[in-house]
Parts: structure tokens; C-alpha cells; sequence
């Protein structure tokens, strides 16, 4: 469970973090300038509109002056014209403003939700692209926060808080303007209430903004309790470690902590309120007392006093809003940042400058002197990204997991892996179609590093039997189509035949409309595997990997797992972790893999002739599980 100290300390970090230069020109570039035409109506409209406070005033003193010319019943030329006009001004005024706020929320929604969709956009783009590395660290809760929640503060950036600044700015430069031109004198003693007001407006800023910081930690916390606890695999462990309670009260306590703060920041929005509703009044019964003077002693007409208390009201809001903008504007400026922090993680495993297409690939493979070691954590994440709260990422490089690895093999040759766990075989894999990218030595298709290929050419080259093949909530079809989008029905049967899964799924309800839930899981593991050896067969790969599903499958798919690798494997490339005897016996070359070094290769012949680990593995437990 994050714990309080650390939360506390990620987010005055987070406040204190220092934001990189050139971020605003930097969103001005990327997010506003396509709209900029959008950008100067909607400030344009702001801009109207937020002149237009003062004119209530001003109409409001007109009458007030008129009728304070009516002296005993006597009403002198004028008085009523004047009235009736002012009055018709204040309808006319308040129409205009009707249709300059509607304006101003069409161009402030629009250019909004425009900016919303263009981040997520770009983001979902970038991080789809991010290496298999990011993935396995990176929590997706926290990811899937950044992209809604971060996306969103900055479009309430953009929108809101320039969308107010502007406003806020306009409105006290006029009203200012109006009153000085009223009295000066009247406007200092207005101002002089200032600190007061800018205070309480810096203090009650200060902890809505922690208190905001605090509640969406809480929330992308609670967001990765559910992601992670909510899928079928994290929901079937906490079931059999029965741990229903212990979960429920870590959920509890996010919760509760959210309530916690949602009360606080309401409280201190009040308390925050109701100092200025106070400091408004006293700046409004100031303006009546010295100003009632002035009219006593015959400089100040009644009206402008009246105007004059009615735009202290119309100053003073502004101001208070004003006092907190640079707040505002960090707060809004992190938000963007958060986001490009995203759109800014480099992408390793890209097409080199010279990168050429691997072209009719004959699916020769060689790993040569192949030296590997997982990218650190510093490497392959973000900080923001993993725990939910800032700390240093490890820089140190795991430790080397594979060292010296060489082998050769022709196009159409079966290579199988075989070794203890936790060997190295599945990194070994992994880097066929760079999942990741070695640490030293090559591995190389057709004689190419695959450094050397465009990504997109070698991948199409390699297809991946993975041990617990991932299928996505969709129609089977859809699965099948996801290698081969423009196969034909006939086409995915063919493949579905081959692979030994055709009849399973014509005997499911809805045959290949059936939709496979949520990872695949109405399908057994073995049946599973069979399907996405159907899909690889639609790809049609030079080049495959496999990672051979492990015994427990009963011996009739045993028999069907057999024929659909027969299938699959013939006239292809093929690297095999086997764990079946009759797989590695027909194999044209054997790796023994042992703490990340081949320790023995050759055909199965040579090597049961040959004292080592192969002839050990092989009586133990190859001729046991045959037996
Ligand atoms: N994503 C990863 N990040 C860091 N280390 C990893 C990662 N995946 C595997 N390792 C480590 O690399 C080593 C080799 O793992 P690998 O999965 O290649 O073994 P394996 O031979 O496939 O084992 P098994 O037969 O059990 O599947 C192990 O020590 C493992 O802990
Ligand atoms: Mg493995």
C-alpha cells in the first residue's frame, strides 16, 4: 500500500518539480496553433464579454442620477426618457451577453474537446509503440489514469484557466478603469483591502490545489487496485488466497481517503467564499460611507456612488481569481507536461536511419555471440508510471541472462531449446522479433542484423506461438482476421484446419462468431494454442517461434497439438522451446540452454551419445514423460 509519508512527499515534489523550458511555446506549436483561428474568436468573445460588466453599472447610476432629480414631486424634463432608455439598455445589454457566452462556450467546448481527442489520439499512437519492456513494468492503471486524467487537466487548461485569465484580466483593467475615471480617491480606499483578499485567495489556492493533487493520486491508486485486481487472473488469486478482506480494506482506505479530502476541499471552498463575500461587503459599505460624503459635500453624484459600489463587486472577483493564476497556470502547465513526459518516452526499438525491408525472407537465422541483459527500470519506464508516486528508477541493468549465445540455422530448419527454467529460452525468442534488442553480439535474418530491417518487414517475417497465447475480446473470426485482414472465410478455415482447431470451433454455439471473452478463456490452453497456430498459419510467416505448451494437456489434443505443429512447422524456420520428446528428436538442431549459455548443440543422436546435461535431461525426464 503507498504509504502516506511517500504520497505526501510525490506530490510536493510534483508541485515544487521544475517545468521544463519552452513547455508553453512547446503547446502552442503542437496543440493550438492548427486552431488558431478558433483560438482568436474565443478570445475575442472573452474579451467582449468580460467588457461588458461594466455596462450594468453605468446604466444602473444613469437611472439612479434621474431619479434623484425628482425633487417633491416635481419631475423635470428628461427624467423619464432617460429611464425608460437605460432601462431598455440594461435588456439590450443582457441579450448581447446571453449570445457573447454562448459564443464563447461553442469555441472554449469545441476547441476543448478537439485538444482532448488530438492528445489522446497521439498518445494511445506512442504508447502502442513503447517496447514489450514498458509494458511488463509499467502499471496500467497508472497509465490509463495519465491518459484520461492528465488529458483532461490540460484541456482545462487551455480552455479554463487561459479561458479565465483572460476574462479575470479584461474585467478588473475595465471596471478599474471605470472607477478611477468615477473618483480616484473612492478607488484606492477600494484597493487598499487588497492584501487581505489576495491572501486569503493565495492561501485557500494553495490547499484546493493540494488537496486536488492529493485526491487524483488517491484515484489512480484505487484505478490500479481495480485494473490489477479485477482481471480474471488477479480476481482467481485473490479468490484462492481468500483474500477478500484484505483487499477490501486497502479499496476501503483509498476510498475513505478520497471522501476524506473531497470534505476538506469543500470546507475550505467555503471558508474561501465567505472571505470575500465579507471582504466585498466591507469594500461596498466603504464605498457608501465615503462615498455618501463626497455626494454631501457635492463632488460625486448619487448614481456614480451606486455604479461605483456595483463595481467594486465586479472588480473584486476577478482580482481574488487573478491572485491565484500563477498557481493556476502551473497546475495546468504540469498537466501538459505530465502528458508530453508520455509523448516524449523514446521509442528504442525503431527502424534504424538505413533500415532496410527484408524482402522475400528465406528464414535463415543465426544468432551470433548474442549477449542480452533486461533493460533496467530506469530504462524502459517512468517513475510517475510505476508506483504512483515519484521515486528514482533503479539505473542498474538487470543481470545478464544470456551470454555467448551463437547458432546457425538454414531457412526450413527446426531448432529446438531445451534446458531447466528460468534457462534463458523464452529470451532467447524474444529476440527474433525484437521484443527486445541485444546487449551485444547480433542476431540476424538472411544474413541481416535485424537492427538492420524495418521493424514492420521483420515482424511480418517471424510469427509467435507465445506458451498462453493472448486472444482479444472479439469473434473468433476477428482473432483469426487479426493476421490477416483481408482473408477470406474459406481462408480461415483453411488455416483453422490445418491447425487442428476447426472442428472445436464449428461445435462452439455460434461457430467463428463465438466471442472469445476476455482472454480467450471459454478456450482450453490447448485449444487456445491451436488457434493462434491457426492465426500464425494465416500470417504465413519465413520465420517461427514457439513456445510449446507444457504437458498437462490430455492425449487427444496432445495428438492435435502434434499434427497442427507439423503443420505449422513445415517449410518454415522454426524456433522451438520443446518440451515434447517427439518434437525435439525430429528437430535438425538441438540447443541445450543452461544459466543463459547453450552448454551443448547437435542433433538428438549426437548428443545422447555424448556425456552431459542433454543425456541427463533426456533419461530423466524426456523418457519419463514419454513413458
Ligand atoms: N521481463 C523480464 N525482466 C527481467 N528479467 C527477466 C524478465 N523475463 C525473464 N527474466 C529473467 O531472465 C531469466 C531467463 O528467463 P526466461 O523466461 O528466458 O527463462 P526460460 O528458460 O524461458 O524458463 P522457463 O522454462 O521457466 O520458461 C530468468 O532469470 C528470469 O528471471
Ligand atoms: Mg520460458
Amino acid at each position: 500500500m503507498p504509504n502516506t509519508a511517500l504520497v505526501r512527499r510525490g506530490l510536493d515534489g510534483e508541485l515544487d518539480r521544475r517545468l521544463p523550458k519552452g513547455l508553453v511555446g512547446r503547446v502552442w506549436r503542437e496543440f493550438a496553433r492548427p486552431y488558431r483561428r478558433k483560438l482568436v474568436a474565443l478570445i475575442a468573445t472573452i474579451v467582449i464579454a468580460s467588457a461588458l460588466v461594466v455596462a450594468p453599472p453605468y446604466f444602473i447610476g444613469r437611472i439612479v442620477d434621474a431619479l434623484s432629480q425628482v425633487r417633491d414631486g416635481v419631475v423635470p424634463a428628461g427624467v423619464g426618457r432617460t429611464v425608460t432608455l437605460s432601462a431598455v439598455g440594461l435588456i439590450v445589454l443582457a441579450l448581447v451577453t446571453v449570445l457573447f457566452s454562448i459564443a464563447q462556450r461553442y469555441y472554449s467546448a469545441w476547441l476543448g474537446e478537439q485538444l482532448i481527442a488530438d492528445m489522446r489520439q497521439r498518445a494511445f499512437r506512442h504508447v502502442q509503440r513503447m517496447p514489450v519492456a514498458f509494458f511488463t513494468r509499467t502499471q496500467t492503471g497508472a497509465l490509463i489514469s495519465r491518459l484520461n486524467n492528465d488529458v483532461v487537466g490540460a484541456q482545462r487548461a487551455l480552455t479554463g484557466t487561459f479561458g479565465t485569465l483572460t476574462a479575470n484580466t479584461v474585467q478588473v483593467a475595465v471596471a478599474l478603469a471605470y472607477m478611477f475615471a468615477l473618483e480616484w480617491r473612492l478607488t484606492l480606499l477600494v484597493l487598499s483591502v487588497l492584501p487581505v483578499f489576495v491572501m486569503a485567495a493565495k492561501y485557500a489556492g494553495r490547499r484546493l490545489q493540494a488537496l486536488t493533487r492529493e485526491s487524483m493520486q488517491l484515484n489512480a491508486d484505487m484505478n490500479t487496485l481495480m485494473t490489477e485486481r479485477f482481471n480474471v487472473a488477479g480476481a482467481t488469486l485473490v479468490k484462492l488466497f481468500g483474500r477478500y478482506d484484505r483487499e477490501g480494506e486497502r479499496f476501503g482506505d483509498s476510498a475513505v481517503r478520497v471522501a476524506d479530502v473531497g470534505v476538506r476541499s469543500a470546507v475550505v471552498g467555503r471558508l474561501f467564499f465567505a472571505t470575500m463575500s465579507l471582504v466585498g461587503a466591507l469594500g461596498t459599505a466603504a464605498v457608501y460611507l465615503v462615498g455618501g460624503q463626497f455626494v454631501l459635500s457635492g463632488t460625486m453624484s448619487t448614481g456614480d456612488v451606486v455604479a461605483f459600489a456595483a463595481l467594486v463587486i465586479t472588480a473584486y472577483s476577478p482580482l481574488a481569481a487573478l491572485s491565484n493564476a500563477p498557481v493556476d497556470v502551473l497546475t495546468a502547465l504540469i498537466s501538459f507536461d505530465r502528458v508530453f513526459e508520455i509523448l516524449d518516452l523514446p521509442h528504442p526499438i525503431t527502424d534504424a536511419p538505413d533500415a532496410v525491408d527484408l524482402e522475400h525472407p528465406r528464414g535463415d537465422l543465426t544468432f551470433d555471440r548474442v549477449r542480452f541483459a533486461y533493460p533496467s527500470a530506469a530504462d524502459s519506464s517512468l517513475a510517475s508510471l510505476e508506483s504512483g508516486w515519484s521515486e528514482a528508477l533503479d539505473t542498474t541493468p538487470g543481470p545478464v541472462v544470456l551470454d555467448d549465445v551463437s547458432f546457425s540455422a538454414a531457412g526450413g530448419q527446426t531448432v529446438a531449446l531445451v534446458g531447466p527454467s528460468g534457462a534463458g529460452k523464452t529470451t532467447m525468442t524474444a529476440l527474433v522479433p525484437r521484443l527486445y534488442d541485444v546487449s551485444g553480439g547480433a542476431v540476424r535474418v538472411d544474413g541481416h542484423d535485424v537492427r538492420d530491417l524495418t521493424v514492420e518487414s521483420l515482424r511480418a517475417a517471424v510469427g509467435v506461438v507465445s506458451q498462453d497465447p493472448h486472444l482479444f475480446h472479439d469473434t473468433v473470426r476477428a482473432n483469426l482476421r487479426y493476421a490477416a485482414p483481408d482473408a477470406s472465410d474459406a481462408q480461415l478455415e483453411a488455416a483453422c484446419r490445418a491447425a487442428q482447431i476447426h472442428e472445436v470451433i464449428s461445435a462452439l454455439p455460434e461457430g467463428y462468431d463465438t466471442v472469445v471473452g476476455e482472454r480467450g478463456y471459454r478456450l482450453s490452453g490447448g485449444e487456445k494454442q491451436r488457434l493462434s497456430i491457426a492465426r500464425v498459419l494465416l500470417k504465413d510467416p519465413a520465420i517461427i517461434v514457439l513456445d510449446e505448451a507444457t504437458a498437462h494437456l490430455d492425449s487427444e489434443s496432445e495428438a492435435a497439438v502434434q499434427a497442427a505443429l507439423r503443420t505449422a512447422l513445415a517449410g518454415r524456420t522454426s524456433l522451438v522451446i520443446a518440451h515434447r520428446l517427439s518434437t525435439i528428436v525430429g528437430a535438425d538442431l538441438i540447443l541445450v540452454v543452461s544459466h543463459g549459455r547453450v552448454v551443448q548443440q547437435g542433433t538428438h543422436a549426437e548428443l545422447v551419445r555424448a556425456e552431459g546435461l542433454y543425456a541427463d535431461l533426456y533419461h530423466t525426464q524426456f523418457a519419463a514423460a514419454e513413458a
